[in-house]
């Protein structure tokens, strides 16, 4: 059953509704920040940006190389601490060896200057890293309340099936998500097992902003493609968004999707544009539920 609460909280600019999902005692916003790709200095301030401007929501990883220019914002932002969802992963498959997890914890959380995260996410599946004492690890730092909750991020069906079996409470499951990929048999699972899905790259890295019936809508509704598209996936049962921007005016856009609702017709109609396109798909990546 949907439970999505929406309160109204102020920001730089005025009132935002803020769309929540639920996790037992937390709320997920239903946006968040992006923050591959934005680094040192200029990550820091606009990440400081993102939150004055209103977002809640900040998704990181030891793999993103910023977590230090994140803490740094978060330390800055005159937001309180308790007021942000902050999101890391450990375990890329291109990051050094991560043999001990509690350590590996300890630094991200000196590198946030914070005493815990909201999520915290296995950031791909590895086939040389037994996935029972991954999370068996993340369960452990759960429970010592450094970690509110914990997740997977780029498993497909079966293998979230796996880590359910697992941990049987995971919170969710950081997934590619837009209009060209059809993401229903997992989002099915993670709606029967009240996981939240998460949409990274969420525009397809710019390359759903082109397209036609998207852009119908936007000129129709006064709206930009980027929201249209944001908004389509924000409104959807137990699924949220955390677009990448490279400056404040795409903070500012991408957080107004909250503002609106599409009608039942626009959303069958972007459901439609579904076509298999997968931006991320490295070497390493798992066996991909078919599209
Ligand atoms: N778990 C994983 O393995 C994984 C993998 C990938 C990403 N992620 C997460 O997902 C986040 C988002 O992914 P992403 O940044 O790669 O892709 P994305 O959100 O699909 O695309 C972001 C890019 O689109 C453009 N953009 C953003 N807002 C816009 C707007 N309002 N109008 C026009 N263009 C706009 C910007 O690029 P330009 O201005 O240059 O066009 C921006 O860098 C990442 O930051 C990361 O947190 C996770």
């Amino acid at each position: 059953m949907r439970v999505r609460e929406k309160p109204q909280f102020k920001t730089l600019y005025g009132y935002l509704r803020m769309e929540k999902e639920l996790l037992g005692k937390y709320t997920m916003p239903g946006i968040g920040f992006g923050t591959l790709g934005n680094t040192g200095d200029a990550g820091c301030a606009l990440v400081e940006a993102a939150l004055a401007e209103g977002y809640r929501y900040i998704d990181t990883s030891r793999y993103y190389g910023n977590e230090e220019a994140v803490g740094r914002a978060l330390a800055r932002s005159s937001v309180p601490r308790g007021d942000v969802w902050v999101t890391t992963k450990l375990l890329h498959p291109r990051t050094p060896p991560q043999p001990d997890l509690r350590f590996e914890l300890d630094k991200s959380l000196r590198l946030l200057q914070t005493d815990y995260v909201d999520l915290l996410l296995i950031h791909w599946p590895r086939p040389d890293v037994s996935l029972e004492w991954a999370l068996g690890e993340f369960a452990a730092l759960r429970a010592q309340g450094k970690a509110r909750t914990i997740g997977v991020s780029n498993f497909p069906t079966a293998l979230l099936r796996q880590a359910l079996g697992i941990v049987g409470d995971l919170a969710a499951n950081q997934i590619e998500y837009h209009p060209y990929l059809n993401q229903r048999p997992l989002l099915y699972l993670m709606r029967e097992r009240d996981l939240v899905l998460i949409a990274h790259s969420p525009l397809a890295r710019g390359k759903v902003l082109d397209d036609p019936v998207l852009q119908e809508i936007a000129k129709r509704r006064q709206l930009s493609v980027a929201q249209v598209a944001l908004r389509w996936i924000v409104q959807q049962e137990r699924v949220v968004a955390i677009p990448g921007a490279q400056n404040v005016e795409q903070l500012r856009e991408n957080l107004k999707v909250l503002d609106f609702t599409l009608t039942n017709d626009e959303m069958t109609a972007i459901s439609a544009l579904a076509r298999g396109t997968r931006i991320v798909n490295p070497k390493h990546g798992p066996a991909w539920d078919p599209a």
